[in-house]
């Protein structure tokens, strides 16, 4: 089975994600670490113990970054994920006690050492505990695996951010942090907006959850409502089902059309957040790309065969 590390900030789509893992039979989860994002960190710390005691999830969980590498703090709308993370469905109080006493970076960077060589990262929060992990340990990149990323958007389909005009939410919020985790001397997959979008599910697809007997099911369905409502506000009939897809990327690369080459993260001013992967002809413009590591950027993807898994 392939050990992977689950970096996340449930969130709906972080919850669709940890439950697609668990149910996998080609993943073996290792590790979860939270980070700040679709709450504040000690929300989505909540949200995952409560995900991992619903759920009987055996893999500890290790409570990860809240500020940015910056010292920012920039949850997401809570339009999108509730003003609990998770859809405003009632969730009790969790005890910290159940949780790894190291913090999110120190949790990685011991186990990817622990597996040499064994263990993908799949990130799908902002990349902060991935960028401390670098930092604090840089000979983590032999340790690992490689990297799976939900994150950024490269303007396949002239789009580019979700968060704001030329950021996707995740990259925006520590586009620090997702620079230096792109330009490690790690293999790093990026599912960005330009596949999570050509992956819409009906909202009577999702309704199809309610029928299930499955208590997994039943969870998703309930943590959707919010979601729906916020997609049909913006006068769409789908949802996205982002860090799934990054999920899918780990279990089964082939899914997915790539495109290599260096990747950089604009890191502030009124483009913060963007990302650009080196262009075949134009890269002498932008500066710095020297001894930066060719990453693969997802520009295309099987969308029945990745819905079906
Ligand atoms: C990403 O942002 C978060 O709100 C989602 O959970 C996903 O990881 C999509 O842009
Ligand atoms: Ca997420």
């Amino acid at each position: 089975k392939q050990k992977i590390i689950f970096d996340t900030d449930p969130g709906i789509d972080d919850a669709m994600a940890l439950l697609f893992i668990q149910k996998s039979p080609v993943l073996e989860l290792v590790g979860i670490t939270t980070v700040a994002g679709n709450g504040l960190i000690d929300t989505v710390t909540r949200n995952t113990l409560y995900l991992k005691d619903r759920f009987g999830i055996k893999a500890p969980i290790a409570k990860g970054a809240g500020p940015a590498l910056d010292g920012s703090v920039s949850p997401a709308s809570t339009r999108v994920h509730g003003e609990n993370g998770l859809g405003d469905i009632l969730i009790p109080p969790m005890s910290e006690n159940t949780l790894d006493p190291r913090p999110g970076w120190k949790f990685i960077s011991d186990i990817v050492r622990q597996y040499p060589g064994e263990v993908t990262l799949v990130a799908v929060g902002h990349f902060t505990n991935l960028a401390q992990a670098l930092r604090y340990d840089p000979d983590v990149v032999k340790f690992v695996k490689d990297v799976v990323v939900m994150g950024g958007a490269f303007g396949f389909d002239g789009y580019l951010g979700n968060r704001t005009p030329c950021a996707e939410s995740n990259i925006y919020g520590d586009p620090i942090a997702a620079d230096e985790v792109f330009s490690a001397q790690w293999k790093v997959t990026i599912v960005g907006l330009d596949v999570t979008m050509k992956l819409p599910v009906k909202f009577n697809e999702i309704d199809q959850l309610k029928q299930s007997n499955d208590p997994a099911c039943q969870l998703l369905w309930a943590i959707s409502r919010k979601y729906v409502n916020y997609y049909r506000q913006e006068g769409l009939d789908h949802i996205y089902i982002h860090d799934a897809a990054a999920v899918a990327a780990a279990i089964n690369p082939a899914l997915f059309t790539r495109r290599s080459g260096a990747v950089r993260v604009v890191t502030e001013g009124f483009a913060r957040g963007e990302t650009i992967q080196k262009p075949d002809d134009r890269h002498y413009l932008i500066s710095n790309w020297d001894n930066r590591p060719s990453q693969s950027v997802c520009i295309d993807v099987d969308s029945s065969k990745l819905k079906n898994l």
